[in-house]
């Protein structure tokens, strides 16, 4: 779980991460830093397409919560920002964070399960960042994503991929696994 953003992490994490990630400075200097300071994304999903006011958004794996925090300054009052996360621990810790920061109207929920708790067609963009790799099940969770997203919506997601094969050792390290 990440209680810190602290600890073993091969890329920076933290504000040190989003600023490094190209992250809007505005929203950077305007989160609170409990918001910032377990973030720990691989990637930017708001570089990758535009959020219009009013959209509804569901962010996959939202740990401590500031892709929420993003998607919902983006969104607006008029827009619906929603988050699951597997970790009960990471559910509780953003729905603090988004609370101390005036957005406890961003619904987080937890999950247990690839399965996601909404009705097909719900989201206009579906984010996710540092998460669909950790997935045991890829296929089952983009069915998931794609069934929520509306015709003509949109998944914005950033994470890590292989460029060769892993060593044995390191496949069938759990150590490893849990970095
Ligand atoms: C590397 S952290 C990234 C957190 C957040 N997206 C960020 O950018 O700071 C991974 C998060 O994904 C959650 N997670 C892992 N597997 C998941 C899954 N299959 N579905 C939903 N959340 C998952 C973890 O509990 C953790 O909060």
């Amino acid at each position: 779980m990440a209680i810190s953003s602290e600890g073993k992490f091969a890329y920076p994490t933290g504000r040190a991460g989003a600023e490094a990630l190209g992250y809007d400075p505005v929203f950077i200097n305007e989160a609170s830093p409990s918001l910032l300071q377990s973030f720990c994304g691989v990637g930017n999903p708001f570089s990758l397409g535009e959020i219009q006011p009013g959209n509804t958004v569901l962010d996959i794996g939202s740990g401590a919560g500031f892709d929420l925090y993003v998607a919902g300054r983006l969104a607006g009052k008029t827009g619906r920002i929603c988050g699951i996360d597997l970790t009960r621990e990471m559910v509780e810790r953003a729905r603090k964070n988004l609370a101390e920061s005036g957005m406890s109207d961003i619904e987080v929920s937890h999950i247990s399960s690839e399965k996601i708790p909404f009705n097909a067609n719900t989201f206009d963009i579906v984010i996710s960042n540092g998460v669909i790799n950790l997935s045991p099940c890829k296929q089952e969770l983009f069915e998931e994503i794609f069934r929520v997203l509306k015709n003509g919506g949109k998944l914005q997601f950033a994470d890590v991929v292989l460029e060769k094969e892993l060593p044995d050792k390191l496949s069938n390290s759990p150590e490893a696994w849990s970095q």
